[in-house]
């Protein structure tokens, strides 16, 4: 994260720089295939990173179908970095022993009715020091479609130093069209190589990705730096995606990283939490914990229809927060059919709210006397009235569907 703090200064540089894109994308409007709505599956970097195997994908394929999760949505099996050996003189980038035949698992995973995902980046290499893709974009491109690959996360990492810094040092402006060019290049070499496949923009939000990636195919771009399974991160970048949400829509998401629901030490009110906002946020939904041990509580969050419909609701429309009263952030988000979400987060770290009691205001919603909903971890009716007080445990969640707010 060595340009983090610098982000800033590259934001005139990035909407002179976004323009020929956005204006190339407006002449010639292509509409995605592909993640029409944020993508949902499971990744494989969050709980096994460097470790996983053949052996693991499979297995997660299995279970995602054996659990549910594939009948709720979770449908792309994805294989993040670990599992490149080295290019051979024709060029041709090879897998490592962990992973024997990459055309068989994807032919095993597609058996299963499910999509492959794959990583790689446009550096020497990977962020965890594997082969990746620079110069062999076309090639590996078609790879993967003769593989069946149906997604692919693209990771900045090692083009940092290799190419961006020392093409043009200390020129951030440079730097960052370089970058860009990166990704159009891939985002072509996927055109030509034609199969669908999801193309996940990982740069960890550089240079507003949200204002140019669309143009160039990305379905998704990671909107920060990386997550772990931690309140204080999951929460951080919570924030960090306010404003963004002008930049979803059907095709193209924001992504504030993958889930670490069922990870580390999160509590059962954390991880609803976690789960609820990346809802809210229409973020891609990638499961990233041990399926073949996941706890039943864990699996209820995972599959929690209504939560995941709102995620996937067709309209698209990514939720906002609305206002915030001490430590309690109120956020909505619009639905199809005209119906809407409401989630009351307690962000407090020690149990009740700091401003206790917390009584929500309908009037800052936009909505008018009381409204009928369904609290979507009860499943139960619920009607919120104006000012009624709200408690909610350290870091619990209030997430209700309005189905016809008024
Ligand atoms: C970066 C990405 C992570 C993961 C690792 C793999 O840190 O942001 O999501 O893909 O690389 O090395």
């Amino acid at each position: 994260m060595r340009f983090a703090g610098s982000v800033g200064s590259f934001l005139l540089a990035s909407v002179f720089l976004a323009l020929p894109l956005a204006q190339s994308a407006s002449a010639q409007p292509s509409a995605p295939t592909v993640a029409q709505t944020p993508p949902m599956g499971w990744n494989s970097w969050n709980y096994f990173a460097e470790k996983v195997t053949d052996k693991d994908i499979r297995s997660a394929a299995d279970e995602l179908v054996a659990t549910g999760m594939k009948d709720a949505g979770y449908i792309y099996v994805n294989i993040d970095d670990t599992w490149e050996a080295e290019r051979d003189s024709s060029g041709v980038l090879h897998t490592n022993s962990k992973f024997p035949d990459m055309k068989a698992l994807a032919d095993y995973v597609h058996s299963k009715g499910l999509k492959i995902g794959i990583y790689s980046g446009p550096g020497p290499k990977t962020c965890g020091g594997y082969v990746a893709t620079l110069g062999h974009d076309e090639q590996d491109a078609k790879m993967y479609a003769d593989w069946g690959i149906d997604y692919l996360k693209y990771d900045l990492c090692s083009f940092i130093p290799a190419v961006m810094e020392k093409q043009a040092p200390h020129d951030m402006a440079a730097q960052m069209r370089l970058m860009e060019a990166a990704y159009v290049k891939m985002g072509k070499a996927l055109k030509a190589a034609g199969r669908p496949i999801v193309f996940s923009l990982c740069q960890y939000g550089w240079d507003a990705p949200w204002e140019w990636a669309p143009a160039l195919g990305g379905n998704l771009w990671r909107t920060t730096g990386d997550i772990d399974p931690t309140w204080d991160r999951i929460y951080t970048i919570l924030s960090q995606q306010e404003g963004l949400e002008k930049y979803a829509g059907p095709g193209h998401w924001n992504d504030p990283d993958m889930l670490e629901v069922g990870n580390g030490k999160l509590t059962l009110a954390e991880n609803r939490t976690h789960f609820s906002m990346w809802a809210m946020l229409a973020a891609p939904l990638l499961a990233g914990n041990d399926l073949p041990h996941m706890k039943p509580e864990i699996k209820a969050v995972l599959t929690n229809r209504d939560v995941i419909a709102i995620d996937q609701d067709a309209l698209g429309k990514q939720g906002s927060r609305v206002y915030s009263d001490g430590e309690v952030d109120v956020w909505s988000r619009h639905l199809s059919g005209g119906a809407m979400a409401v989630a009351v987060l307690n962000a407090n770290d020690n149990g009740r709210f700091a401003s206790h009691p917390f009584h929500l205001s309908l009037a800052r919603l936009g909505l008018h006397g009381p409204q009928q909903g369904k609290d979507l971890w009860t499943g139960k009716g619920i009607q919120l009235t104006d000012h009624m007080p709200i408690e909610l445990a350290s870091h619990d969640i209030l997430l209700v569907r309005i189905d016809q707010p008024r």
